[in-house]
């Protein structure tokens, strides 16, 4: 019979302030008080180790999303009727729904706009010099993304605020989730109506959506829930990874002089920035049976925080996590999660990230930091605010 494991308590606050600003020593912290952790606060189990975490993604069946993977109800209510938020057949039919949009084959009959518009992008902030990093990560995603989710053209300057805060709300009951509940309520009354009036781009992913409503492959309701499923974490996870990747690369200027001369790095570099800083913190799962993770009983119904950024730095899965290493073999990070609802649109954030740093390769000899970066505040999204930069052209030419 396997050893029976006392998890232990941690009373601090997983979503203050500073843990959001700062988080790593607060993992730290977690993951020396072993792999799976009560959170005295929010009455869940925290995990915090990698192989723990990774299990748990892919045992699928015991640990259930149709549920929600929200900290809280509220949101795990609203959030019915998304591909995130379903298990078995149903997160099957959804996800198949659209999935052919995502394929490889799909995205390389893509990757030709993609890659013009990410030297556009390069080429207007090279030209500027100094920029922030943060509107430059934006550019691409923002005008990428809603096009292929058939977005109409009005209201696209709420997609930013709407989409942060439709993560925001996914965290426990805090000031800072209760702040965003109206903006994510908004994403959803319009998508709503746009799923109603069918306003949205012909030949887009939306567009089949609808007509997968009218045809009865899915409910009517389905239809605008996925929607925001797909533009949601779109946006703010991809901008992430693109502002994070810069502010790294300016750290760490001998890296980026490696991807300039050698741009085979840049898949792995893309890996090892979503490693690093991972943009998604953290969603959670319930247990739909009693079971046990490494000794620690978990009941029927409890709820367990997966946390894909503590996996991402666990000193037992990792050599020196603490250290940015874009040759370290970073693939198996769970940055994307992992197992059944592993992120479908992986391919997409690449393509978009790796247009980007190419473009910028080709015309950036030194990204330097010219003040103090600024992370964003969302319970999460790991992402910067503001990212004060030079970009140095090769040569001293733009
Ligand atoms: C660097 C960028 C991105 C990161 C780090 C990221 C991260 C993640 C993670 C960790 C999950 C797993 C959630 C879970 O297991 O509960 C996920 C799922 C998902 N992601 Fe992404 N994502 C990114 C970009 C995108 C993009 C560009 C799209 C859409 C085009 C997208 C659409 C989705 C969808 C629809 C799911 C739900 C999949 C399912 O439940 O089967 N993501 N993402």
């Amino acid at each position: 019979m396997s050893t029976v494991v006392t998890a232990q308590t941690y009373r601090g606050n997983l979503y203050s302030a500073a843990a959001i600003a700062d988080p790593y020593p607060v993992y730290r912290e977690l993951r020396a008080l072993g792999p799976v952790v009560r959170l005295a606060r929010h009455r869940a189990f925290a995990l915090t180790g990698y192989d723990e975490c990774k299990r748990t993604l892919l045992d699928d069946g015991t640990f259930v999303s149709g549920k929600g993977v929200a900290l809280n109800p509220f949101a795990n209510r609203f959030s019915r009727g998304t591909t995130l938020n379903s298990d078995g057949d149903e997160h099957a039919n959804r996800r198949k729904l659209v999935a052919h949009r995502l394929t490889p084959r799909a995205l390389r009959s893509m990757s030709d706009a993609v890659e013009a518009a990410a030297e556009q992008v390069a080429g207007r902030a090279v030209a500027r010099g100094r920029v922030d990093g943060v509107a430059v990560a934006r550019s691409l995603p923002l005008q990428v993304v809603p096009d292929l989710v058939g977005w109409p053209d009005d209201e696209r300057e709420h997609l930013l605020r709407w989409a942060a805060a439709t993560f925001d709300v996914l965290g426990p009951i805090n000031g800072q989730s209760l702040r965003s509940t109206a903006a994510s309520l908004g994403m959803m009354r319009f998508a709503r109506r746009i799923a109603r009036t069918e306003n949205v781009l012909a030949g887009s992913m939306g567009a089949e959506v609808i007509a997968a409503a009218k045809a009865g492959r899915i409910a009517r309701s389905e239809a605008s829930a996925l929607m925001i499923d797909y533009l949601a974490p779109s946006l703010d996870t991809t901008i992430s990874a693109i502002s994070s990747a810069l502010l790294l690369f300016a750290l760490h200027p001998g890296q980026w002089d490696q991807v300039r001369a050698d741009r085979t790095l840049i898949p792995n570099a893309l890996n090892e920035v979503v490693r690093f800083e991972s943009p998604l913190r953290a969603f959670t799962r319930l247990a739909s049976d009693d079971t046990e993770i490494a000794g620690t009983p978990v009941r029927k119904g409890q709820r367990v925080v997966v946390l894909f950024a503590s996996a991402n730095r666990d000193e037992t899965a990792w050599n020196d996590p603490d250290t940015f290493d874009i040759h370290r073999d970073a693939t198996r990070h769970l940055g994307f999660g992992q197992g059944t609802h592993g992120c479908a649109g992986q391919g997409l954030a690449r393509l978009e990230a790796h247009a980007i740093l190419n473009a910028l390769a080709d015309r950036v000899e030194r990204i330097e930091l010219t003040g103090l970066p600024v992370w964003g505040r969302n319970n999460i999204i790991r992402g910067l605010a503001r990212l004060p930069l030079e970009l140095h052209p090769i040569g001293g030419r733009t």
